[in-house]
């Protein structure tokens, strides 16, 4: 598809944003981008009516669409954020870089690895940034246990556990995310993020190469839809990670654990619910001698690390600093997921293709 005009290249002023999804994320994203310094929310994207109207009731001073491809069309946009459906995550993103915007995408990238390498392809010859959203690399408290790893607190990284107890995923609009063929799979959903961390906990340890998977259900109708999930990823240097969720639980608690040649790390996030703005937190740190606890000062979850996320890309736009999680590091996490797939599925070890 053409478009009138392309992006801008150099952004004195605010930084222009596009909205496409105006979910229960969505909503989130929209009102981030509004509270960012150097950041203007300029246009919604809505499917239905009924959330166009809400969008517009929300940020008059907006342009509100319901097709993307209109919005897209008024070429004044610097970065357009998408928030919508897994299945429409690789379609939507091309036209955007088409067009000449910079995209902050939702993860998971893309529900195949074709997707996520073609988008990398658009998104190298087109130039524009392609961030994903993994925002847990934003987080005070994730991003303190890396700032150990790196500072070598633990010595050499070998093991990383990421586990998750919550309860039941959200339907999403028309029960998209309950509907294997949108959602791509389970693990696209919520452990694509742990998968993440563990491999930028691990990056000492080289590429994820292999992982075995189990999984189950409790819907005896839906064996697909898994509410217990559990995978160990090997590393080409002999690290390995464990990913564990289950969906079966309550609230919401996230434990990692990561241990080195010389100490160790115990994280742990708790709240009623994932969008909590009142969650617990805690870090404890082995130097191979002394226990201590670790003050997080900032507030830590996802509702902080997304305002982060925008701040982050602000940034990135006006001042060619990096992205916080690029679009290869978008693909390695889809490339995990699927891959743990594969293996639930034939119960064998799957491989993890390389970036090409
Ligand atoms: N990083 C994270 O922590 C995180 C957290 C949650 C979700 N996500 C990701 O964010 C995405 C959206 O999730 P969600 O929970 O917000 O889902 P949701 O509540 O179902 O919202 C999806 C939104 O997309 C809209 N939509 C559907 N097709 C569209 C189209 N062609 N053009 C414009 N809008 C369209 C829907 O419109 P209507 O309202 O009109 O039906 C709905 O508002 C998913 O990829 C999910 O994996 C990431």
């Amino acid at each position: 598809m053409k478009f009138q005009r392309t992006g801008r290249d150099n952004v004195a002023e605010n930084v222009r944003f596009g909205l496409v999804g105006f979910g229960a994320w969505g909503q989130h994203h929209a009102a981030a981008i509004a509270k960012t310094e150097g950041a203007d929310l300029c246009a919604v994207v809505a499917r239905t009516e009924a959330s166009a109207q809400k969008a517009q009731a929300e940020y008059p001073g907006i342009r509100v669409y319901t097709d993307y491809r209109e919005m897209l069309k008024e070429g004044d946009l610097d970065v357009v954020d998408i928030v919508v459906p897994s299945d429409l995550h690789f379609q939507i993103t091309s036209d955007v870089l088409q067009a000449g915007c910079h995209v902050l995408l939702e993860k998971p990238m893309g529900i195949s690895i074709a997707q996520c390498d073609e988008l990398i392809r658009q998104q190298r010859a087109t130039q524009k940034m392609l961030a994903v959203g993994h925002e847990f690399r934003l987080s005070s408290l994730w991003g303190k246990v890396k700032q150990f790893i790196d500072e070598g607190l633990i010595g050499s990284p070998q093991y990383a556990l990421v586990e998750l107890s919550r309860n039941p995923y959200r339907l999403g609009a028309d029960g998209w995310r309950y509907d294997i063929n949108r959602v791509g799979n389970w693990i696209l959903e919520e452990p694509i993020h742990f998968f993440d961390l563990a491999r930028w906990y691990l990056e000492p340890c080289g590429d994820p190469v292999s992982v075995y998977a189990s999984a189950n259900s409790r819907q005896p109708d839906h064996p697909e839809l898994q509410d217990n999930f559990s995978a160990i990823v090997n590393f080409e240097k002999g690290g390995y990670a464990v990913v564990s969720q289950t969906l079966s639980a309550f609230e919401h608690h996230v434990t990692v654990k990561v241990t080195g040649t010389d100490g160790a790390l115990w994280a742990s996030w708790s709240g009623a619910m994932d969008r909590t703005r009142h969650p617990t937190f805690s870090l404890r740190a082995f130097d191979g001698e002394t226990v201590r606890d670790v003050p997080i000062e900032k507030i830590t979850g996802e509702l902080f690390e997304l305002e982060d996320q925008i701040a982050m890309y602000v940034d990135a736009v006006r001042n060619q600093k990096p992205l916080a999680c690029t679009a290869e590091d978008g693909r390695w996490s889809v490339a995990m997921c699927l891959s743990a797939q594969e293996s639930v599925d034939t119960g064998k070890v799957a491989a993890i293709p390389k970036l090409s």
